[in-house]
């Protein structure tokens, strides 16, 4: 059987974690039987250049006919410029949830031993609708759009999760208190959500304290489910629990399309050095896998990215190693081969 999947490789690290990755994918498919043709699209800047579009066209074409996209990051210039990629394909794919599971490595020495969390982030509304406007010279407004519909969906996929995985907690993150309307309307829709679902445990941690929580214990957390924004911010927090963004994939889901992502962004700072960990978007092309049904083949990788890390030998310089990018890949596929 042959997937067609949609690659956009993205920029900064994207070419080179994303070169990584499709090695890796291609080896464990061809020993689990299975082929992949990949429909490449620049997007951003990048694309900017070529077509006269930050997502051209054809990209979006794609992604709608393959409905399974795996993409590295794209930079978004601050202050001005073009509007997130990554924020516009979500909103036009409806891709309501984001699904970022944070877990330890076997053998990588952390912060915390055996972390096991998912941060359940809604991933179309609040203060990244973009609803921007200046009212008058030194006044600007910013709209927080949180909805029933988007809160109760997002509540209903978290509750959904816990309960097919058997896992035991909810913790919806709000900040009600100040925000009394939209987390307020937020927190009420989890609530309802959460009363279909009692063999889950349900609680609510307002968003500062939780930061602080989770750094003091974070194994009183098992599923963080969050608006837009705190889930965007806690998921880098939390990524440093497990060795830190090198580390953490990510899933942007909807009923019609997906499309797997790492947390981290384009790492300019580390960006064409053979620097990169493709750790992360690794292991969302694992989520992928699994998506697909294919999970023969995830299993196949994530068993060997685990060998990798067991034995601590080519690990890159974010996780204590002293390895490139293309070694780590290169020890994958080695551990790939073994019986
Ligand atoms: P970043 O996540 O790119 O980098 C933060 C820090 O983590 C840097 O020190 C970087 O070197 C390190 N890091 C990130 N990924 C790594 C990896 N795979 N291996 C080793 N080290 C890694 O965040 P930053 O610098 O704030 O953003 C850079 C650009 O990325 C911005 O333009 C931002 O808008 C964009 N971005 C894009 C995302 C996406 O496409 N999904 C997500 C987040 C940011
Ligand atoms: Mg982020």
């Amino acid at each position: 059987k042959t997937h067609k999947i949609t690659l956009i490789p993205g920029d900064g690290i994207g070419p080179e974690v994303s070169g990584a990755v499709v090695k890796i994918v291609e080896a464990a498919g061809a020993a689990t039987g299975i082929g992949f043709e990949w429909h490449r699209y620049a997007a951003g800047a990048e694309a900017f250049e070529t077509t006269r579009e930050y997502i051209p066209k054809a990209l979006y074409d794609s992604i709608e006919e393959n409905r399974v996209a795996l993409k590295g990051p794209v930079t978004t210039p601050i202050g001005g410029g073009f509007a997130s990629i990554n924020v516009t394909l979500r909103k036009k794919f409806e891709l309501f949830a984001n699904f970022r599971p944070v877990k330890s490595l076997p053998g990588l020495k952390t912060r915390y031993p055996d972390i096991d969390l998912i941060i359940v982030r809604e991933n179309m509304e609040d203060l990244y609708a973009g609803l921007e406007h200046e009212v008058v010279p030194g006044v600007v407004q910013a709209l927080k759009i949180i909805t029933e519909k988007g809160s109760t969906r997002i509540s209903q996929f978290a509750f959904d999760y816990a309960r097919k995985h058997n896992r035991k907690k909810v913790h919806a993150i709000h900040k009600a208190n100040i925000m009394k309307l939209s987390d307020g309307l937020f927190l009420r829709c989890a609530r309802k959500v959460a009363e279909e679902f009692p063999e889950v445990a349900y609680a609510e941690h307002i968003v500062d304290n939780t930061c602080m929580q989770l750094v003091m214990n974070p194994y009183q957390y098992d599923i963080l489910l969050t608006e837009n924004l705190y889930g965007d911010i806690l998921s880098d927090l939390c990524s440093a629990f497990v060795g830190g963004l090198g580390l953490v994939p990510g899933a942007n889901l909807g009923k019609e399309c997906a499309i797997f992502e790492a947390v981290h962004g384009s790492a300019p700072d580390i960006a064409g050095k053979d620097m990169a960990n493709p750790t992360a978007l690794l292991q969302s092309a694992v989520l992928m896998l699994h998506h697909i049904d294919e999970s023969a083949t995830a299993n196949r990788i994530q068993t060997a990215l685990e060998q990798v890390y067991r034995e601590g030998k080519t690990l890159t310089k974010d996780v204590g190693g002293t390895s490139g990018t293309k070694a780590f890949a290169d020890a994958v596929l080695q551990a790939m081969e073994m019986p």
